[in-house]
């Protein structure tokens, strides 16, 4: 610690944070609305010593399936681990092939792998979903499911999803670790597939203190063998009935996420209001065709997990909004099948075009319920400075 740093009492990077004027996410904001509800909760855990498969995980689980309209919620470690098991519960594995979407967090496909089998990928519409359209021409003997991502907290869609899986007899399982609360012709996302993954990252809309997942199912059996598999595949105490692993949501974390859940619609709601703040104060670009927004169909409730802009000159917007204390991220800069990790699925650039373009204009500008109108406002006004200083084709 330098002595300027000690008269301060700061470290660096609180230091740094002081001039950020609209930080991507505010952990410490909505920590301080639900402070007390929090700690009560956490206390009441403490104070029982009851941290593993206790009460209050299957009160949340309760209250998660109910919130989603599914029969059943499961806890589990995290969303990576959601779809893993899912794919083991449902025997999917070597020499099997899963359908996903390139532009997804590594995680979908990184879960393929894990459970054995290969990531086929299918590029995307513009509004980052799997594009069904293109989904028969990957579909083998070797296909057993598709993941589709609801990416950017948007349902993909789904009806011609469910009518290719239908036709190909495929498992879908939806990748809904963005979208919890998001609606699609009525239905929660989750509720779709033979099952879902969602992620309790503190990232997500609904998040934990640390990692945290959940798998949604209507299935009955497919719950039993998820609640063996995710507690080393024990019946009980002592009897094991099939080789299982370690991938228990623990009751702090439930506890936090139960009671967030009670919030998560007011806070969806806020974020839906600055989604559209934001389409009213760009549309000026979007009418030049300098940016693209998202754009909500009347059949869909999106819940803006992200919410991401394409436009010209987007590695310039981004440092500039940070000279100007906005932070801004890219999700994804680099599409799966690029990655090194990748290389061995015989995949090259130029592939899944779509993806590929949108990788390189695309920016997630700050959205979180705790953003106040101002920090809304400064976005938009400094994105407008932005590209007042150029002459765009
Ligand atoms: C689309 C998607 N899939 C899967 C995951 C994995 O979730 P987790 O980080 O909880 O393992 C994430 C979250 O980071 C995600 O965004």
């Amino acid at each position: 610690m330098n002595s300027q740093n000690k008269s301060s009492g700061k470290c660096d990077s609180e230091k740094k944070d002081l001039q950020i004027r609209v930080p991507y996410i505010d952990f410490n904001a909505q920590y301080n609305e639900i402070k007390e509800e929090i700690l009560k909760e956490i206390t009441c855990v403490l104070e029982k010593g009851s941290f593993v498969l206790g009460k209050e995980l299957v009160k949340f689980e309760k209250n998660f399936a109910s919130y989603t309209g599914t029969k059943y919620a499961l806890g589990v470690a995290n969303g990576t681990d959601a779809l893993f098991l899912v794919m083991k519960a449902l025997d999917i594995g070597k020499g099997d092939e899963v359908i996903t979407v390139p532009n997804t967090f590594i995680a979908t496909a990184g879960a393929i792998v894990a459970a054995g089998a290969k990531p086929v990928f299918v590029d995307v519409k513009n509004d980052f979903n799997i594009n069904p359209e293109l989904i028969d021409n990957v579909v083998t003997k070797n296909t057993k499911a598709i993941i589709p991502v609801h990416l950017t907290g948007r349902v993909a869609d789904m009806d011609s999803i469910l009518e290719i899986a239908k036709k190909h007899k495929l498992h879908v399982i939806e990748d809904a670790a963005q979208s919890v609360g998001a609606r699609y012709k009525g239905k929660r996302a989750g509720s779709f597939g033979i099952a879902a993954g969602f992620s309790l990252h503190p990232l997500k809309n609904l998040n934990a203190a640390g990692d945290a997942g959940l798998v949604t199912t209507n299935s009955g059996e497919l719950h039993e063998k998820l609640v063996l598999l995710r507690n080393h595949g024990l019946k009980n105490r002592d009897e094991c009935a099939c080789w299982g692993y370690n991938s228990r949501l623990d009751c702090l974390q439930a506890v936090i996420a139960n009671v967030k859940l009670k919030h998560l619609d007011k806070w969806t709601e806020k974020i839906r209001e600055i989604a559209n703040i934001y389409k009213d104060g760009l549309k000026s670009f979007v009418g030049k065709g300098i940016i693209s927004v998202p754009v909500d169909h009347p059949f869909e409730e999106p819940v803006y997990h992200t919410f991401i802009i394409q436009c010209e000159k987007r590695d310039e917007l981004q440092a500039f909004l940070f000279e100007k204390g906005i932070k801004t991220k890219i999700h994804y800069p680099i599409p799966i099948h690029l990655h090194e990790a990748a290389s061995g699925l015989g995949y090259k650039k130029g592939d899944f075009p779509v993806a590929e373009q949108q990788a390189k204009i695309i920016l997630s500008l700050p959205i979180y319920p705790e953003m106040s109108d101002e920090q809304v406002a400064i976005v938009i006004d400094e994105i407008k400075s932005f590209y007042g200083r150029f002459t765009l084709s």
